[in-house]
């Protein structure tokens, strides 16, 4: 999941996306890279996240799984210490003693069970690097045909959305596919006017999926169990697009 800007609702998108997979019946890995930490917050982790814990040694209680009838959905705790992550890693980088516990955990919650879809729900304006890069592939150790694909989400505000291709445009530029793009909380009554932009978009970033979602009041700030999260209509559609490969605009 990415934005250039934060707040558009990556994490909404993420979590929504990760209970269709799991009712289908998939095993789900979430990463939780948010930092407020809010998929975590919803599973119940009230603690910090592997990095911090990596730190400053405390009992290791940063993954949760939700289970529905068919499936699972394993959620990690990364950061979730805000301001601190970007200290902490690199304290974990220069001590060759943590780094070698940050992978023997990275090992245990990445590669500890079969998984067939992985979620990175990612702060804003990231771009892939080699901490991404070693993750998924401890992921790839349990999946053996991971692929990265990125959905990019914007609001609907003309500004957002521009800058958000050209955002989009350098992580095709860094050889990520781009899987979809996302105009979220547009206006209901304003749903029509953004089908020949998504288009466009689409047209632009060669990308097979566009999806406009509306501003829903039962969404905005939902704080309940993850089992009674929202999921908008418009990615049941997505994932089923997704599933079999196929393209076009969801709204
Ligand atoms: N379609 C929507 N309708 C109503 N509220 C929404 C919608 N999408 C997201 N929100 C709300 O907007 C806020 C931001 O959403 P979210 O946390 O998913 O954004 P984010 O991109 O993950 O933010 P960050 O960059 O901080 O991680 C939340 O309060 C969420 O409930
Ligand atoms: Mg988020």
């Amino acid at each position: 999941m990415h934005s250039l800007k934060g707040g558009v609702g990556k994490s909404v998108i993420a979590i929504s996306l990760a209970k269709i997979l799991a009712s289908r019946g998939h095993q789900v890995l979430f990463v939780d890279k948010d930092i407020a930490g809010y998929a975590s917050y919803l599973a119940g982790i009230d603690g910090p996240g592997l990095i911090e814990s990596l730190i400053s040694p405390m009992s290791m209680d940063v993954m949760r799984e939700v289970y529905t009838e068919n499936g699972g959905i394993a959620i990690l705790k990364y950061p979730g210490d805000g301001p601190r992550y970007g200290v902490d890693l690199e304290i974990i980088h220069r001590d060759s003693e943590l780094k070698e516990r940050w992978r023997k955990y990275c090992n245990i919650f990445l590669s500890g069970k079969k998984y067939s879809f992985f979620i990175l729900d990612n702060p804003p304006a990231v771009i892939p690097d080699e901490e991404i890069k070693y993750m998924t592939k401890q992921v790839r150790v349990g999946l053996s045909q991971i692929s990265m694909k990125c959905i990019v989400v914007s609001d609907s505000i003309a500004d957002t959305i521009s800058n958000s291709v050209t955002y989009a445009k350098l992580l095709a530029s860094k050889g990520y596919e781009i899987l979809a793009f996302v105009i979220n909380m547009i206006k209901p009554y304003d749903m029509l006017s953004y089908r020949s932009r998504i288009e466009e978009i689409m047209l632009e970033l060669n990308c097979k999926l566009g999806v406009l979602i509306a501003f829903q009041e039962e969404l905005f700030q939902f704080s309940g169990e993850i089992k009674d999260f929202p999921v908008p209509q418009q990615l049941e559609e997505f994932v089923s697009k997704m599933e079999r490969g196929e393209s076009g605009i969801i709204t």
